[in-house]
């Protein structure tokens, strides 16, 4: 799905493709997206970018970043941060991110992020800051603690992409705003220091919007609406048994509307037929009940493997924080090179 002039499928044409076990060439065109460290993945992330990560790496020149300086803005215990950003990590690779054709990284690794992220803030006015949609959205969930970090959120943000010269940011659809506002914030300094960064376009899949269980708001950890995808069967069993359906078919034999529900659009991820299950819903063949069963069945089979690896890498933490590391370790010569040039234009010796 696109907006705009957004590229949701792009095309492979005139790029290198990575040859297996090969890094990137660093000319090559660059994707990057960051993820905030808040556990394990869920069926939001995975289904909204993951997939997106993981489908780009095999074409471009792919970073991803855990990003724990954003999250500091809303996690504040250091053992839950530590602990989540390893989950992260961990998640990450068992749903496919290959450390031979990507580099994963965490953004307190490189600390020249929060370096440019100062030099961009002093070309962004404040008040494209305060109208971000979530920058008020954190002011009414966490009214006592409206943190600094929470209003220069964007310019962090601003800087992961720009860090790089990165042109492709695989997310889903809620950060779109965030990537406007990257675009607006290096289009303001290439206008006062001269071409420096691309403006990064955003690409979408074909779910840009994961609703929670719910049924109304974007599936999220804070809002506590998951389907956490590498969990035990029986969490996903009773988070998708839970799921809100189309709320106007009350008895089994009413005809169901599976253009609004939740479940029905699910099934379009993990299975050929989900025309025929739609088809069930609507004529009342089958219930909501039996179309979620199926639902947490195909979710626990399609993830099985990833868990497995999960678990495997969960037992295994060295060599996650080995494989952080050795992306960290990757990106310092670009981030160097990066750092002397905005600092020459800026007029810093
Ligand atoms: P975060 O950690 O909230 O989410 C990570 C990625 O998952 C996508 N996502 C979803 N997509 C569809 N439906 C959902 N329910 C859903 N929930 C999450 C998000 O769109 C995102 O792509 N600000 C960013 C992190 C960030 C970043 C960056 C992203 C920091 N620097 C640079 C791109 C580029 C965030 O909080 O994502």
């Amino acid at each position: 799905m696109t907006t705009g002039s957004v590229p949701a499928v792009v095309p492979a044409a005139g790029l290198a493709a990575k040859a297996a076990g090969e890094r990137p060439a660093p000319a090559g065109p660059r994707t990057f997206s960051g993820i905030q460290p808040s556990g394990v993945a869920h069926l939001g992330n995975d289904l909204g970018a993951i997939r997106n990560y993981v489908r780009l790496q095999a074409e471009y020149d792919a970073i991803y970043c855990i990003v724990d300086y954003h999250a500091l803005t809303s996690t504040h215990d250091p053992d839950v941060l530590r602990a989540r950003t390893r989950d992260m990590a961990a998640s990450l690779l068992a749903l496919g991110l290959d450390p031979e054709r990507c580099t994963l990284f965490v953004q307190s690794h490189r600390p020249e992020h929060t370096e440019l992220a100062w030099l961009l803030a002093t070309v962004t006015p404040v008040s494209w800051l305060e109208r971000t949609p979530a920058y008020k959205d954190k002011r009414e969930q966490q009214p006592d603690d409206v943190n600094h970090g929470l209003l220069t959120y964007p310019v962090l943000q601003a800087a992961d992409i720009a860090m790089y010269k990165a042109s492709l940011v695989p997310v889903g659809r809620d950060q779109a705003a965030h990537l406007e506002i990257s675009r607006e914030i290096v289009r303001a300094f290439n206008h006062r220091y001269g071409e420096t960064f691309p403006e990064a376009q955003a690409v979408f899949t074909e779910a840009p919007t994961v609703l929670g269980t719910d049924g109304v708001r974007k599936m999220s950890k804070s809002i506590g609406n998951t389907i956490d995808i590498l969990g035990e069967p029986d969490l996903i069993r009773k988070q998708v048994m839970s799921m809100v359906t189309d709320t106007q078919r009350i008895l089994r034999t009413d005809p169901g509307r599976p253009e609004v529900c939740n479940v029905c659009q699910l099934h379009r991820f993990f299975g050929e037929d989900y025309l025929e299950i739609q088809d069930g819903e609507r004529t009342a063949r089958t219930g909501c009940v039996d179309t979620k069963r199926l639902l947490a069945d195909r979710i626990i089979r399609y993830y099985a493997p990833a868990r497995a690896q999960y678990l495997e890498l969960q037992a295994n933490p060295g060599r996650v924080d080995e494989i952080l590391a050795a992306g960290a370790d990757h990106l310092a010569p670009l981030a160097a090179e990066m750092m002397a040039e905005v600092k020459q234009k800026m007029g810093l010796r």
